[in-house]
């Protein structure tokens, strides 16, 4: 007959050992107190508390144990484990508390802190100007029309009855574009468009272009390679000169008030019979007691462009008869208007694309 085995020691197992337990109660404990976040805990509790840890193990263990061992072996694994547990607990809300803290730090938003640092750009002036004029334009039921700015030697001066040894034709100081035979130029007024309008569009015509041009131009204070100008052109039924003088003077009070009109002084141009250059009146001294002002030197009129009546040898070339229209013309420049308009003194400023200069005008759309 079989006693009960005496000689088993239930605390010879060894993960039951009473320096065993206090060795893991000790590791647990000193891991849960370094664990600095709250992911670092929760892998501590895995190690020390889950299923697989060894204070769990431990615990499986009693089971196994005859049933006068387990008493004691439970009495040094549960208050472990609890010990364990707790100390968790406090961990979990000591980290907790810790995490909100740092959020409220970290994530403060200082609403007092300026906003507006960030330069804002701004659209450059001549843009503004140009589309503000063909809404002018645009207002009267007119068209916009637009070309290419390397354009066809034909086109630039052919077409406008500048022909290939016309006198006038020098009066454009012209940059060609190689190689010299493709006979390409970067145009030199917009008035090209007024061909390709009358090539491609039946009358009647009623366009605006604005656009840049180019001419071998030195560059300072008034004059620029690159500059920007506007061309009207009319092609209908009974057009007469009256008709170009009451559009211009429209025009003149849009861009510079009630009351500034224009003036007609004799001149030429290949591609308009009669034509014009055209005056404002002065828009500082109102041609009131001009002598001292120095906006218009005493004239009481500043030059603000050339006009006329679309010469038929135009027409003809672009496929317009003659016998039943007639049209007007007229190129202003956008540069000049907007130094006119806003005082500004030195062309250059306006082609520099210094932002100081350009922000000055806003954001205006
Ligand atoms: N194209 C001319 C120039 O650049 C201006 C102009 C346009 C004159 C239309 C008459 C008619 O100087």
């Amino acid at each position: 007959m079989s006693g009960p085995n005496t000689d088993y020691d239930p605390v010879e197992v060894t993960p039951l050992k009473a320096e065993q337990v206090e060795a893991m109660r000790e590791a647990a404990l000193t891991a849960i107190a370094q664990a600095g976040s709250l992911d670092q805990l929760k892998q501590v509790r895995l190690d020390h508390a889950g299923d697989r840890s060894p204070l769990a193990l431990a615990n499986r263990e009693i089971r196994a144990l005859p049933p006068q061992a387990r008493k004691e072996a439970g009495q040094r694994v549960g208050p472990a484990r609890g010990a364990v547990s707790r100390a968790l607990t406090e961990r979990q809300a000591a980290l907790e508390e810790e995490h909100e803290a740092r959020i409220l730090v970290e994530e403060a938003v200082d609403v007092t802190l300026p906003w507006d640092r960030l330069p804002v750009g701004a659209r450059h002036p001549v843009t503004t100007l140009s589309e503000r004029i063909a809404d002018v334009f645009v207002a009267m039921g007119w068209e916009v029309a637009e070309g290419p700015v390397v354009e066809a030697e034909w086109l630039n001066f052919d077409a406008l009855n500048l022909g290939p040894d016309h006198p006038a034709r020098t009066m454009q100081d012209t940059f060609w574009m190689d190689p010299a035979e493709n006979r390409v130029v970067l145009r030199t007024h917009t008035s090209p468009v007024q061909a390709r309008t009358m090539l491609t569009r039946r009358p009647p015509i009623y366009v605006v272009c604005p656009g840049r041009v180019f001419r071998t131009d030195p560059y300072d204070a008034t004059h620029s390679p690159v500059f920007h100008q506007v061309e009207g052109l009319v092609v209908d039924e009974g057009i007469t000169m009256a008709h170009l003088k009451g559009t211009l003077d429209h025009f003149a009070a849009s861009m510079f008030g009630d009351g500034i009109t224009t003036r007609f002084r004799p001149s030429y141009f290949p591609f308009t019979e009669p034509s014009a250059e055209v005056d404002l009146i002065c828009f500082v001294c109102r041609g009131v007691d001009s002598e001292e002002c120095r906006t218009c030197r005493g004239e009481g009129w500043i030059e603000w462009g050339g006009c006329g009546v679309v010469n038929p040898r135009v027409l003809v070339a672009c496929g317009v008869d003659p016998d039943r229209y007639t049209g007007f013309a007229f190129g202003m420049g956008i540069d000049r208007t907007l130094m006119f308009r806003h005082g500004v003194e030195d062309l250059r400023d306006v082609f520099e694309g210094d932002v100081r200069f350009t922000s000055a005008f806003g954001t205006e759309i």
